[in-house]
């Protein structure tokens, strides 16, 4: 017999998420009890201040100071946890949760990331069940993806552009001609960074999700450590010029790829032809292009945060539980996760170099040198806007390893006429 009685959620956390979730349990009562079988009622809430003007009358749900209690109390079924943070309440909250036999749905990816395999773990060890579809990509439902629709298939590569604060940067910097300083300001003000800009700039958020989904789509252990991340805070307006020139715009790319050697799993900045479809991808919108055996390849595009599109998955993951479909954190039980050997990426790649070269005889002949000594051939070379003492020069290589870039770097710095630390980005014909 399907189950009847409403299910009764208890929300920790009632900022940006939390609220959205709130308003979408009231202003579709009735469409989610037709598609969920029975009502989904809000039976409880939790946030640091419960005075705080939200926007949104709270006065009719229990309420706990403490997101731990919320999460033991007996009339909630399902604890949403949208507090946020790797460790501390947030963790509290699920394992209580998980202890006391109820389903969990977060959009923390930070927790998953750190710790999504235990808590796998204990949830299935519990009976209950662990969701996160709106921890990565916002309201693009990718989990559902890989784990419902994409289960016949093997997935044999998941890429994406997962962080919309860095893509609104990025693109921001080509459409105004501004310096990523000004963006990173701009972002900021409109309440687009994370509490800590870091997790965003540095590519530490993107990577979150990475690790995630290579967990899916792969059978693998969540592995985030393993996860090579290079942030954009050393991208330039030139670099976003040249490479407009060339015919290609810069993207935070994740990819992540099963190989003989191990799993891939990487978070950087690309070069990606302008005219495809992730070069396309305007401010804080994610894709995510999924490569299966049987399908093809699949791209996914839509809103990767914000109120409405994030608690959009929420409520995705909560009808599922309302409904009875209980699937395993990662589409296959957490004790049959495989534990893959990193890898690191080899496949290779054209790069494109920005160094500034000290202006002096012999100058490029020593950097072209030391390129040549690793092996990597120069495609093209511009060198343009000196400023004295130095001479901005970009170079594009033909395809190399990146292990040959990283040996290029070393010896260049060990020339004496290159000022700073070159940037190397790689081209990513997607
Ligand atoms: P937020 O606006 O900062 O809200 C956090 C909420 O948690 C606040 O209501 C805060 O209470 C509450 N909180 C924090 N510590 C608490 C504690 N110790 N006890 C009880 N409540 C506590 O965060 P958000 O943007 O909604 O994000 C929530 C989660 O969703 C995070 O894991 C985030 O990474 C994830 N996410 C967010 C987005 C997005 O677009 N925002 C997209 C995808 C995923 P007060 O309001 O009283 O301070
Ligand atoms: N800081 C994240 C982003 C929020 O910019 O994509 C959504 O996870």
């Amino acid at each position: 017999m399907p189950e009847t009685a409403p299910l009764r959620l208890g929300i920790a956390g009632l900022g940006t998420v939390g609220v959205g979730v709130v308003r979408i349990v009231r202003k579709h009562a009735a469409l989610l009890a037709a598609r969920a079988g029975r009502p989904v009622e809000i039976a409880a809430v939790s946030a640091r201040s419960r005075d705080k003007d939200r926007g949104i009358d709270i006065g009719r749900y229990g309420w706990e100071d403490d997101p731990v209690a919320l999460a033991r109390r007996e009339d909630v079924d399902v604890v949403v946890e949208l507090m946020g943070g790797s460790d501390g309440p947030a963790k509290a909250t699920v394992e209580a949760a998980i202890r006391a036999g109820k389903d969990v749905v977060t959009a923390n990816k930070a927790l998953l990331a750190h710790h999504g395999q235990e808590l796998a773990r204990a949830a299935e060890a519990a009976g209950s069940v662990l969701r996160f579809e709106a921890a990565v990509a916002g309201g693009i439902p990718v989990v559902k993806a890989l784990t419902e629709g994409l289960a016949g298939n093997e997935i044999t590569r998941v890429m994406g552009v997962m962080n919309g604060t860095c893509n609104y940067i990025l693109t921001r910097m080509e459409a105004t001609r501004q310096g990523y300083d000004a963006l990173f300001d701009e972002a900021h003000k409109l309440g687009y960074l994370e509490a800590d800009p870091q997790l965003d700039v540095g590519g530490i958020d993107a990577g979150h999700k990475l690790a995630l989904l290579a967990a899916i789509a792969f059978g693998t252990q969540v592995n985030f450590e393993a996860v090579e991340i290079e942030g954009i805070e050393q991208i330039e307006l030139r670099d976003i010029e040249e490479a407009a020139a060339m015919g290609y715009r810069i993207k935070l790319l994740g990819v992540a790829r099963m190989t003989g050697r191990g799993l891939e799993q990487r978070m950087s900045p690309c070069l990606v032809p302008a005219n495809s479809p992730l070069g396309q991808l305007e401010g804080g919108t994610n894709m995510v292009v999924i490569d299966g055996d049987s399908v093809g390849q699949i791209v996914l595009r839509g809103a990767g945060a914000g109120e409405g599109p994030t608690a959009s998955a929420v409520i995705g993951d909560v009808i599922d539980i309302a409904r009875g479909f209980r699937v395993s954190t990662f589409g296959v039980s957490a004790g049959d996760l495989v534990a893959a050997t990193p890898a690191r990426a080899a496949v290779p790649a054209p790069y494109y170099l920005r160094m500034e070269l000290i202006d002096k005889p012999g100058a490029m002949a020593k950097v072209a040198a030391v390129l040549g000594e690793a092996g990597v051939s120069i495609d093209r070379m511009r060198q343009h806007g000196h400023s004295a003492p130095t001479a901005p020069v970009i170079f594009v290589t033909h395809k190399c390893a990146r292990a040959q870039i990283d040996a290029a770097l070393v010896g260049m710095s060990q020339t004496g006429v290159v000022a700073g630390a070159p940037v190397a980005i790689r081209i990513e014909e997607v």
